[in-house]
């Protein structure tokens, strides 16, 4: 499936991190279109991220594109494109749209890429009006193909939703919430120099994909801080049926280890420090000690790199290109 990645931030370095580390997974990213980074200043980003390793490539800008040489692999040529995403040559020339700038997360915003060859939009954000949301590991196996706007959720939206649905199938969740400390992007860190309590879409979303999940009996608390590391995220479930407290968290272990929660969640036995969480590409790391079950309130402290919630956005395009995307 050939497409075109729009933004390069945080969120889009991340997918090209990922998208390089598993070259047999169906999806062909042909071009980047960031309004942002020139192409040098895209291949300096690459080249110098504290965060994100290129280590292995060797990157060049040449001839109006990235190339990336990667030890036994032929030479991947990315076209690049510096500008508003409304002027880019690359408007309708791939299968898909990548949209992962922030800048189009609304249904009607992301239907403006839907023209010449291009018959999907995929946003890697909480996106109203998306034909369909799809959360990897809970209801990706329900892509319709004609649906053109896809949304994937958010980092959120993936750490809480399959957990949320696998606890309620076993032991029903009458309540929930979502204590949220999030980061902000490195260049955005001057603008945010307080804590600020912000709104979540998580709030709306949840409720909206867990049929089980009443709005009332929801809560979201999320909080932006001025610093730029990976995130921490707790959960606190009411649960009508709760079994014991070391029987439900070997249940949740095995869930995490071979079970349907496999590759989405980490239970581990120790508390990985938050730097430790750092390209982690699970939705959420629980931390085994900090869990607790008091009567059928289950608490469960966890950490995760939201950013790296870019590995779910392209499992779900492997998942939506494997059913013919
Ligand atoms: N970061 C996360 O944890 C995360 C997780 C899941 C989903 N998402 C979603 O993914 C989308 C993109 O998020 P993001 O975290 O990638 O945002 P970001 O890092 O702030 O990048 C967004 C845009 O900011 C601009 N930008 C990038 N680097 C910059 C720099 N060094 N200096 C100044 N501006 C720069 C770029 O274009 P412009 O100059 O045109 O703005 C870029 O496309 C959003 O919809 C977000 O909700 C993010």
């Amino acid at each position: 499936m050939s497409a075109v990645l729009h933004g390069l931030g945080r969120f889009g370095l991340h997918l090209l991190r990922a998208w390089l580390d598993r070259p047999d997974g169906g999806i062909d990213i042909v071009a980047i279109q960031d309004a942002h980074h020139s192409l040098a200043s895209a291949a300096a980003l690459l080249q110098q991220d504290a965060k994100v390793s290129f280590a292995d490539c060797r990157i060049a800008a040449e001839d109006g594109a990235l190339r990336l040489d990667l030890p036994g692999r032929q030479p991947l040529r990315l076209a690049y494109w510096h500008g508003p995403a409304a002027g880019s040559p690359w408007l309708g020339r791939a299968d898909w749209w990548l949209e992962c700038s922030g800048d189009f997360a609304s249904g009607e915003a992301a239907r403006a890429f839907l023209r010449g060859r291009t018959r999907r939009v995929i946003v890697s954000a909480t996106c109203p009006g998306a034909d369909q949301t799809l959360v990897f590991g809970y209801n990706h196996e329900h892509f319709d193909r004609r649906a053109a706007v896809l949304s994937y959720g958010s980092c959120t939206v993936n750490a809480f939703v399959p957990l949320a649905a696998w606890l309620h199938a076993r032991y029903g969740v009458a309540e929930a919430e979502v204590g949220v400390i999030h980061n902000v992007p490195p260049h955005r860190l001057a603008g945010h120099p307080h804590p600020v309590r912000r709104p979540c879409t998580l709030q709306t979303e949840g409720p909206r994909l867990l049929p089980f999940l009443a709005a009332e009996r929801f809560h979201v608390d999320y909080v932006l801080i001025p610093y730029t590391g990976p995130s921490l995220i707790d959960f606190r479930f009411e649960l009508a049926r709760p079994a014991a407290a070391a029987a439900l968290l070997d249940a949740l272990q095995a869930a995490c280890s071979t079970g349907p929660l496999r590759g989405l969640y980490a239970l581990e036995a120790g508390t990985p420090s938050t730097a430790a969480l750092a390209l982690r590409p699970e939705s959420a790391v629980l931390s085994r000690p900090l869990a607790r079950l008091h009567g059928r309130r289950l608490v469960l402290p966890a950490g995760f790199d939201n950013e790296n919630s870019a590995v779910r956005y392209l499992d779900l395009l492997e998942a939506v290109a494997q059913r013919g995307g």
